[in-house]
This record gives structure tokens, C-alpha cells and sequence, in this order.
């Protein structure tokens, strides 16, 4: 087995700022019961104008040159996301033209939150069982583009990013440690878009119901996330015969801080340990971690040698580890 490793990391964020403040004109919220229930101050929302593969390009060009590579090495394009441009071509397909890369494969999947992780297990299989070199792994979501503005219990949480990673073969004691991956279909009706699939298709009866936005069971989902995140980290910790106290940084999926505080007091990590984001971003489903891992890399937190848990919890439900060595 040939050790997988980061080899650069990017991000692209929307630069409109929809904060608390402006949610307050728009439902029945407050500032004050957002942050005190989620953590978050402010997400990034993007124009009309674009779509997500133009905000996948932007980190993945980020990330391609930070590993000192052009697009023309990337050997495979994985783009984990539930708000692809259209439901086919497939997002990577369009990021694969956008970014001048060779015809090599290209393909989305659906994961929910925990996309990124995903993409970063399905990275390493290809890179001891194929041919490739390089492959870029991205996590992308304009999520405000299926959000229901009118509905207060969802409009305040998410937000659109995109990060991305360049992921190759390790020559030395770095790289990917362990990862774990599950997922348990029966919860799916907790988190979910009704409509515009084969289930549900788009109807006029369906627009005036408003069955095209994110659907979510606030209590449900937050219950079954605390454990699946527990259960994550424990297990990439075990796989790789490694305790709580090797962990130098902890990434969780940024979806409310009561779960991400949850997750680092059983880690026994203190909040500087944490890389949290989701005061300026809200939730941004399967960009959260490689944004996240690409702030604290690029400002300079982690660091050559840092063992760093990243863990997720998403819509299938599905959940999952990935622990690393910088
Ligand atoms: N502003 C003011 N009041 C609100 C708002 C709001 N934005 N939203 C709901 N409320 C009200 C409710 O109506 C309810 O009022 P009531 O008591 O009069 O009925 C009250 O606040 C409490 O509502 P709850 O839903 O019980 O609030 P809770 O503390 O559970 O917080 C939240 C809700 C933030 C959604 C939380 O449940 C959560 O974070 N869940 C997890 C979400 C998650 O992890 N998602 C991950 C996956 S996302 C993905 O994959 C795309």
C-alpha cells in the first residue's frame, strides 16, 4: 500500500456577506437566538451569476498550484456535492473544461456533509489500485440556491463555498493514517429535497408547495449527528492505533457548535485545537472541511508533522473520518 497525501489545498468563497442582522429583515429571527443555537454570525451567499462549478474552479486552481502543479497533471476530478450546476453533465465534467485539464475521468457523488471525506477515501483506493498520480478531490455547495427563504428554521444555517484538494502519493511518514466511512439510508426523510428527482418530479403543483428546498429535521438530525461524529473519530483514531491525545488539530464538519464543542470535549481538545469556521460561513455541507483545512494550512496552524481528524456528518445519512499526518 502506497501512503496517500494532501498535496495542496484550496477555496473559493462567494464575496457577498448575508449576516445575522440581515436574516432579522428578512424572517422572524434574531441574531442572538442564531448564535446562541448554532454558532454562526455570517455565511457567503453567491450571485445569480454563478453556479457551483465556477466556485469549485476557483479552489481547485487554488489548490493545483499550491501543490506546484498545473491542471494539465491532474489525473482524475472527484466533486463531492448535492448542489451540482444541473443534474447532468456532471459538475466535475464542467470544472474538468473549466479548468483546461486533459480528458481524463471526471464524476459527482452524493454525499451531503460528508462529500469531502468521501472523495478523499474514493482519492486513496485510486491511487493504490490505478494509474493515477494526482487527483483532485473537491467539496463544493451553493446551497442557497436550494434553500427555502421564507423558512426560518433552515434559512439561517447554510452557505456557499467551495474547497479543494490535490491528492497524490506520499514519500515519506505523511499522509493519510486511517479513514472509516458509514452511512444508514433509513434516516434519509430526515434531511432531504422532496422534489425534482424521479420520486417527485417538477410540477407546478410541486414549485407552489415549495418541495424543491432542503427539508431538515432540526432535533432528528442533530441528535444522530452528536453520534455518528463520536463514532468517527474514535474509529480513525483506533484504526491507526492512535489515542485521543496524538490529535493536534480536530476539522469537524461545521453544521452548529454545540456539535463541534461536543466533539472536542469528548476528544478532550480545547477550542484553540479546533478549526472552526462556522461563525463566518454557516454551513457550507461538503465544502466545510476543505475550507476549513485550507484556512489553517494556508495561515499557517497546521503544520508539517500535525496529526489532523477531520470528521463529518451528512444527508444519506452518511458520516466519516479521514485522519492525516501534515
Ligand atoms: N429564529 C428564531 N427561532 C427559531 C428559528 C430561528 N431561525 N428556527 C427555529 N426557531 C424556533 C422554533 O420554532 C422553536 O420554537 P417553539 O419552541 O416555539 O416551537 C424553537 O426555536 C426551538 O427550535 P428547535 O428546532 O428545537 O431548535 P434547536 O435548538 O434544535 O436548534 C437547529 C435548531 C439549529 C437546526 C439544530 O437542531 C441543529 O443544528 N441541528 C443539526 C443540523 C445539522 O447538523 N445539519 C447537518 C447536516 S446539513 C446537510 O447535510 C446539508
Amino acid at each position: 500500500m502506497v501512503r496517500s497525501k494532501i498535496l495542496g489545498v484550496g477555496m473559493g468563497i462567494p464575496e457577498r456577506v448575508l449576516t445575522n442582522f440581515d436574516l432579522e429583515k428578512m424572517v422572524d429571527t434574531s441574531d442572538e437566538w442564531i448564535v446562541q443555537r448554532t454558532g454562526i454570525r455570517e455565511r457567503r451567499i453567491s450571485d445569480t451569476q454563478t453556479a457551483s462549478s465556477d466556485l469549485a474552479t476557483v479552489a481547485s486552481l487554488q489548490a493545483i498550484e499550491s501543490a506546484g502543479l498545473t491542471p494539465q497533471d491532474i489525473d482524475l476530478i472527484l466533486v463531492g456535492t448535492v448542489t451540482p450546476d444541473t443534474l447532468f453533465p456532471s459538475t466535475a465534467c464542467l470544472l474538468q473544461h473549466k479548468l483546461g485539464a486533459r480528458q481524463v475521468p471526471a464524476y459527482d457523488f452524493s454525499a451531503g456533509c460528508t462529500g469531502f471525506i468521501y472523495g478523499l477515501v474514493m482519492a486513496e483506493s485510486f491511487l493504490n489500485y490505478g494509474s493515477y498520480q494526482h487527483i483532485l478531490v473537491v467539496g463544493v455547495e451553493s446551497l442557497s440556491k436550494i434553500t427555502d427563504w421564507e423558512d426560518r428554521s433552515t434559512c439561517v444555517l447554510f452557505g456557499d463555498a467551495a474547497g479543494a484538494v490535490v491528492v497524490g502519493k506520499s514519500e515519506d511518514a505523511s499522509g493519510i493514517l486511517s479513514t472509516y466511512l458509514g452511512a444508514d439510508g433509513s434516516l434519509g426523510n430526515l434531511l432531504y429535497i422532496p422534489a425534482g428527482g424521479s420520486r417527485l418530479p417538477a410540477t407546478q403543483r410541486t414549485l407552489d408547495q415549495r418541495q424543491h428546498y432542503l427539508k431538515m429535521e432540526g432535533n432528528e438530525v442533530f441528535k444522530a449527528a452528536v453520534n455518528a461524529m463520536k463514532m468517527s473519530a474514535m474509529q480513525a483514531l483506533k484504526k491507526a492505533k492512535m489515542s485521543k491525545e496524538d490529535v493536534d488539530w480536530l476539522i469537524p464538519h461545521q453544521a452548529n457548535i454545540r456539535i463541534i464543542d461536543f466533539l472536542a470535549k469528548m476528544l478532550k481538545l480545547p477550542r484553540e485545537k479546533v478549526i472552526v469556521t462556522i461563525d463566518k460561513l454557516g454551513n457550507t455541507s461538503a465544502a466545510s472541511i476543505p475550507t476549513a483545512l485550507a484556512m489553517a494550512v494556508q495561515d499557517g496552524r497546521i503544520k508539517p508533522g500535525h496529526n489532523v481528524l477531520m470528521v463529518a456528518f451528512g444527508a444519506g445519512f452518511t458520516w466519516g473520518s479521514v485522519l492525516v499526518r501534515w
